[in-house]
């Protein structure tokens, strides 16, 4: 999974500065809690359980927020919906995300044929000059592989047609200017008081004493395009179906 894949290098940079990390600190607790504990039986649109929708805001056996953590905690008898060992906490985030999804709004886009997605991601849109998928393009942004695990088509869209809406803390880019004039634009990975580690475009690792920067600043505004007006919408609802049938597993 992504988050695992991603936990790897703040882990290593961990052991290399004996630091804590702020960007894990900053995800959204219950987005990933739902990552981690629903979405292999909901998806992360919340609707892949027949009779069920979790992204709607509304359910069939809850209308409150207790009886939403009720269920998150205790899990239906006699159904699939299995009890969860979470702290009240960590249950709560998982409820506050259930309603977010639903206000998060819904696509707007027409429905996608995967197959032309995947050649306008290639082609035309010129997706992997940035993203990775299955081992080719490049490092500069997240690599996609399976983002149809842990995206909902909703937020596929929205990066797409309004990719400064929500950066995700994981994917900053953090301009450096060292001491001895060398520049760099790469994905921030880590950062504490005394260092920043950060990736390459080439997928090289690099880190940076503080003492040695002239200066450093995060990048307000993604280096993701937006696509609105640069492919029809037509052409954006294939790309989001494809990236929607990204789920990680290799197809060589
Ligand atoms: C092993 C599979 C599985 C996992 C894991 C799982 N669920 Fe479920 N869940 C189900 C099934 C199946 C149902 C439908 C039960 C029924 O009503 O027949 C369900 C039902 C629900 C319902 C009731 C929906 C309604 O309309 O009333 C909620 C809420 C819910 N799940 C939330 C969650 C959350 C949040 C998580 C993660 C913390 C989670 N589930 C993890 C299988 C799962
Ligand atoms: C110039 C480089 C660049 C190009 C070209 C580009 N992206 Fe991105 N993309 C990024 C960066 C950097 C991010 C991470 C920052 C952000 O979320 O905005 C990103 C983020 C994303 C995300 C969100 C990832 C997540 O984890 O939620 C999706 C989805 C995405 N891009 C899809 C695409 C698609 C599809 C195309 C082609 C139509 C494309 N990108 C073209 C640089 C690029």
């Amino acid at each position: 999974m992504r988050v695992a894949r991603f936990l790897t290098p703040l882990l290593f940079a961990a052991a290399l500065f004996a630091q804590h990390t702020y960007t894990l600190a900053d995800i959204e607790n219950g987005g990933r809690l739902y990552l981690a504990n629903c979405t292999v039986c909901h998806g992360p649109d919340g609707d892949l359980q027949p009779g069920v929708n979790l992204g709607r805001g509304k359910f069939r056996r809850a209308s409150s927020d207790d009886e939403l953590e009720q269920i998150i905690t205790k899990g239906i008898p006699g159904t699939g919906m299995p009890s969860h060992d979470l702290t009240p906490q960590q249950v709560e985030s998982v409820v506050a995300y259930l309603r977010s999804m639903a206000a998060s709004g819904h696509s707007t886009l027409p429905s996608g044929n995967a197959a032309r997605g995947k050649a306008i991601f290639e082609g035309k849109g010129e997706c992997l000059n940035c993203h990775r998928v299955h081992g080719s393009g490049s490092y500069s942004g997240p690599d996609l592989s399976d983002i149809g695990l842990v995206r909902r088509t909703a937020e596929l869209e929205k990066s797409l047609v309004d990719p400064n809406a929500e950066i995700l803390p994981d994917n900053r880019v953090v301009h450096v200017v060292t001491k001895d004039g060398k520049e760099m634009t790469a994905r921030l990975l880590n950062a504490d008081t005394l260092a920043l580690l950060v990736l390459d475009a080439q997928g090289q690792l690099h880190s940076y004493s503080k003492s040695d920067l002239r200066e450093y600043s995060l990048m307000k505004d993604s280096s993701m395009p937006s696509y609105k007006g640069k492919l029809t919408t037509q052409e954006m609802g294939d790309v989001v179906s494809y990236m929607a049938s990204l789920k990680g597993a290799e197809t060589r």
